[in-house]
């Protein structure tokens, strides 16, 4: 694993040990993304009043080949142990062939499943200096911030009877359920709904309650938690097909959109496109808070493994290095360490350095760029994190 555990004494100069981190690189790109924000985290642990210590594990098909399995049960207990927990990416053609509940993506499912991280938190900012790198107009996304809220351990993901079937003629079936109960709503909408209340207080919850009874169940549960607890959010709905055409034509008319699973998997891939690449968009997985106010939670990078350019050094880490500012800000409640790696990003990305998904191909664009390698892009990351701390 090309990862390196960094190694830091029980406490340093009088600043007691403050959390610990998983670091489960997976597959492709991911042990190249994760290895830039092992570099930063090194430089908050160094700069910071906080210290973090990290651990690594495999998962998906790299857990396959080592294990046999796509999650082991002791990384499942070591997950549970740790209070972040710092994904790269699962999957790729080498474990295609391989049966269903062995593939690499089963790993991710599992882990979510099993940790209870029943929301996934996936917000679409346009950072200004890459307003052209969006394939859609500049005036249609500059100042973009949206947060695409996704139902993450229900719907058409786990839903029972599920698989592969005979009907009576002998001919083949593929099944899958789309199942959601009450509670399962209300608590994702909770999330929405809190989130919303720290930004422009809008919510959209997308359905497909025209055709899909569960979606109707859903807008039904959302309506009613908002009238009983949150009159002072702005509720809409929206159909899943609207909501699609609606992000290309006026993303900026949404703050918080709260979906299924399923929809939420699509849209927001959909929104990353709107940042301008799929490379810069973190996301956080939460379950309930605890009594001391921390949620434990996983931290990924929307993108894929990307198996094809894997180990080339042309990945791009900033969504891993920004899922690693959620964690510090969400899990551990380490806003200046967050704040202190964003603004880093957002001064690398204006001093011109980009990774080869986000370099414009030429023109008047491409003036004062620098196209960087995945370690680079990194590197000066960690640099602009040391050089600013508290500045
Ligand atoms: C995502 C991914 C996963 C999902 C896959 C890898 C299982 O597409 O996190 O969006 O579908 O949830
Ligand atoms: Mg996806």
């Amino acid at each position: 694993m090309a990862v390196v555990a960094s190694a830091i004494p029980e406490k340093v100069c009088g600043v007691v040990m403050e959390g610990r981190i998983l670091l489960l690189a997976g597959d492709g790109i991911g042990p190249d993304v994760v290895a830039e924000a092992v570099k930063v985290l090194e430089c908050v642990n160094a700069c910071g009043r906080r210290r973090y210590q990290t651990s690594e594990d495999y998962v998906g098909g790299a857990a396959y080949d080592v294990y046999g399995v796509p999650l082991h049960d002791d990384t499942m207990a070591k997950a549970k142990a740790h209070d972040g927990v710092l994904l790269g990416a699962v999957g790729g053609e080498t474990w295609e062939s391989l049966p269903f509940s062995l593939r690499p993506e089963r790993g991710l499912l599992a882990l979510r499943k099993g940790l209870g991280l029943f929301a996934n938190v996936r917000p679409a900012i346009v950072f200004e200096p890459l307003l052209h790198a969006s394939s859609l107009k500049p005036d249609i996304v500059k100042g973009l911030d949206i947060v695409i809220i996704r139902e993450l351990t229900g719907g058409l993901y786990f839903g029972e009877p599920r698989g592969i079937q005979r009907d009576k003629d002998g001919q083949r079936v593929g099944v899958n359920t789309l199942v959601y109960h009450e509670h399962e709503i209300r608590r994702l909408a909770r999330v929405g709904f809190e989130m919303a209340r720290l930004r422009q207080k809008k919510v959209c919850s997308i359905d497909k309650a025209n055709v899909l009874e569960a979606t109707g169940l859903w807008r039904e549960v959302v309506s009613a938690l908002q009238e009983q607890e949150y009159p002072d959010i702005a509720l809409t709905h929206m159909y899943v097909d609207n909501a699609a055409m609606q992000l290309v034509r006026c993303p900026s008319q949404f703050d918080v959109l709260i979906t299924t699973n399923m929809f939420g998997d699509i849209l927001s891939d959909e929104a990353s496109m709107l940042t301008g690449s799929l490379g810069m968009l973190p996301s956080a997985s939460v379950g309930d808070v605890s009594s001391d106010g921390r949620r434990h939670g996983l931290y990924e990078p929307v993108h894929g493994s990307a198996p094809d350019i894997a180990g080339q050094g042309i990945a791009n880490p900033l969504a891993t290095i920004l899922s690693l500012a959620l964690m510090l800000r969400s899990s551990f409640l380490d806003n200046d360490a967050a704040h202190a790696i964003e603004d880093a990003v957002v001064r690398v990305l204006r001093a011109g350095y980009r990774t080869r998904d986000i370099a414009p191909t030429g023109g008047d664009d491409a003036q004062g760029v620098t196209v960087v390698s995945t370690q680079a892009m990194g590197s000066h990351v960690a640099h602009s994190v040391r050089e600013h701390w508290h500045a």
